[in-house]
């Protein structure tokens, strides 16, 4: 199908899946308030756009750790993402590097990052859960280095593998190919700041620390030297009850001060939500269920397209704004209000409650 809208993508996602993968990809922690707030908190910024500014030509073209971006945008670490198109981290590879947008690869999925970065050669990073002692770690850093990865991202909000009642409810195993459960997740709940320092001290490769929610910690991770602060609550599937990510931005952004990039990711489905992100100071932003979406809907090809529409909303939304280039969006663009509509994980998409 020629998808001309990332709705309609996301009405075959739906149709394509099993309702157990379904859920594993929409669903969240508990009452599952993470992700409606994720979603309310970017449908609570309106844009204050500027009139009669020449935006005959508009780019968003931007760059992240030395890696050029077609779009301020990352694909974030999508555990078994082979579930929802058997290609796998591989189809998102191919999409990213065509399309010209940063791929993080996460640890429990496939293929794995050493096969992948034969495969699919390029700038990616990579993304681990401590599943082993410091010694593991240290091995696997070393390999992701080796491979060539752009970057290490460690996940600092999955201490332990939250309560996620959908799946819990059916007895459904995300398939993974391994059961993550509490006891897997030994060594992720031993991760302190002497890991962020041990890395630091120990290698030279770019570090992110992802799941930084409030300006102490991001102020924390600058002082050990991390390279990149990502604001995130893991798309709502980790803790319940906890602030929208874009709320939590401004904060970071300030704490940061400009010494190392921003990244943010939860609830940004679509290229104004992604404009919202840029304006309060985030260097590009992760959009997880947007990816899941789009490999669910049919693979590579449809992740490339979806990248494509996406473009083409935030281009749409910069030049309505009077605004040409990604590096003069600012705060003063937006404002706050109350959302018009109720939020919730697709809520971006208000179409297909009309049966669209
Ligand atoms: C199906 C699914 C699997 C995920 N697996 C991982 C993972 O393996 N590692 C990780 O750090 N985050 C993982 N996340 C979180 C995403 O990287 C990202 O933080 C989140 O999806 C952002 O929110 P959004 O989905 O609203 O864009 C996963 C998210 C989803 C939806």
């Amino acid at each position: 199908m020629d998808y001309l809208t990332l709705s309609e993508i996301t009405k075959r996602a739906k149709q394509n899946l099993s309702k157990n993968v379904w859920d594993y990809l929409v669903g969240g922690a508990d009452t599952e308030s993470s992700i409606k707030r994720n979603r309310y908190g970017v449908d609570s910024w309106v844009f204050l756009p500027r009139i009669l500014n020449d935006v005959s030509t508009v780019t968003a073209r931007t760059e992240l750790l030395g890696v050029p971006l077609r779009l301020p945008v990352v694909l974030p670490p999508i555990g078994s993402i082979q579930v929802f198109e058997s290609g796998g981290a591989a189809s998102v590879a191919k999409a990213a590097k065509e399309f010209g947008v940063l791929q993080i690869l996460s640890s429990v999925c496939t293929p794995d990052f050493e096969t992948l970065a034969k495969e699919v050669p390029g700038p990616r990073i990579y993304q681990l859960y401590l599943l082993g002692d410091q010694a593991w770690m240290d091995d696997l850093i070393a390999r992701c280095i080796e491979a060539g990865y752009t970057a290490f991202c460690l996940t600092a909000d999955t201490q332990t593998y939250s309560r996620r009642e959908r799946d819990i409810m059916k007895r459904y195993v995300p398939g993974s190919g391994r059961q993550v459960g509490v006891a897997d997740f030994g060594y992720q709940a031993t991760m302190t700041w002497k890991t962020v320092e041990h890395i630091k001290s120990k290698f030279d490769i770019p570090l992110v620390i992802k799941g930084v929610a409030l300006a102490e910690d991001a102020e924390r991770c600058v002082e050990c030297g991390v390279d990149v602060v990502y604001v995130s609550n893991h798309g709502g599937r980790q803790l319940d009850h906890t602030r929208a990510c874009i709320d939590v931005l401004p904060e970071v952004v300030a704490a940061v001060d400009g010494r190392v990039p921003v990244l943010v990711d939860g609830g940004f489905m679509r290229g104004a939500d992604v404009v919202k992100g840029l304006c309060l100071g985030a260097t590009a932003v992760g959009m997880g269920r947007f990816e899941s979406l789009a490999m669910a809907a049919g693979g590579e090809p449809v992740v490339l397209r979806a990248l494509e529409i996406l473009e083409h909303e935030v281009l749409t939304t910069m030049a309505l704004m009077g605004v040409s280039d990604v590096k003069d969006l600012h705060p003063g663009l937006l404002e706050k209000v109350t959302p018009v509509t109720p939020a919730h994980v697709l809520s971006a998409f208000p179409l297909l409650e009309e049966g669209y």
